[in-house]
């Protein structure tokens, strides 16, 4: 079998500490004044069974998956950026969170990334601006291996900024998307404008997509 393709660093491990750690301390705050910051995830819980099984991709300092896990689904958080893994691990210990990039959840290094959990899961979270952060050129591979996590009737949920997103983050055009959303074997079921189902805007974009066989 050949190697395993290598994991490119991210926009975000690459525009460093300095630019993103403000991410962790803003929820640390919301956090800690009882901000709502459950928007993502009440809309993750809709889509899924009672007793779910969920990947949080590029799960930041936990919030969703928290959220989530408290609603009683089984969740495993993968996040790359050490600090944020930390963060999340002292604000809900309750989280298993594992320290990996999504592209490590390919068929070739599932088992040995997520072990005993499961590997295929009846929702993929990729919410709050994570694919406008993927290495250059990774979207396809990353919602190929985000297809690739689903079990039978599974879905993936993405959100991200189509303007006004963060500093370091790439724009990606709805089209564009689309594009690289049918080559990797996936196919749209909804683009709403926000968590709460507003129509499709310019501003933000929420997607649910399936497998397309
Ligand atoms: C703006 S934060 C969002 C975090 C979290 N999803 C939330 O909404 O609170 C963007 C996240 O994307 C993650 N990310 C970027 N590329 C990634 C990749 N290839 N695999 C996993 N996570 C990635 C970053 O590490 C960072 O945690």
């Amino acid at each position: 079998m050949s190697d395993p393709a290598p994991v490119p660093a991210s926009r975000w491990a690459q525009a460093g500490p300095e630019a993103t750690e403000g991410f962790g301390r803003r929820f640390a705050e919301l956090v800690a004044t009882g901000q709502d910051v459950d928007g993502e995830a009440r809309l993750a819980d809709a889509l899924l069974p009672r007793g779910g099984r969920v990947l949080d991709v590029g799960a930041g300092m936990g919030r969703v998956s928290a959220a989530l896990q408290a609603r009683g689904h089984r969740v495993t958080a993968v996040e790359p950026d050490g600090a944020l893994v930390e963060q999340c691990r002292a604000t809900y210990p309750e989280v298993d969170v594992v320290h990996a990039d999504l592209l490590e959840l390919d068929d070739a290094r599932v088992a040995g990334v997520l072990g005993d959990r499961p590997h295929q899961v009846d929702l993929v979270v990729c919410v709050g601006n994570v694919v406008v952060f993927l290495a250059e050129g990774t979207e396809r591979r990353a919602l190929a291996t985000m297809r690739s996590r689903l079990a039978p009737g599974g879905r993936v949920l993405v959100g991200f900024h189509l303007v006004g997103g963060p500093e370091h983050a790439r724009s990606y055009p709805p089209e564009e998307f689309v594009a690289d959303v049918d080559a990797a074997g996936l196919r749209v079921q909804h683009r709403f404008g926000s968590y709460e189902l507003h129509p499709p805007s310019d501003e933000y974009a929420v997607w649910v997509l399936s497998a397309a066989d």
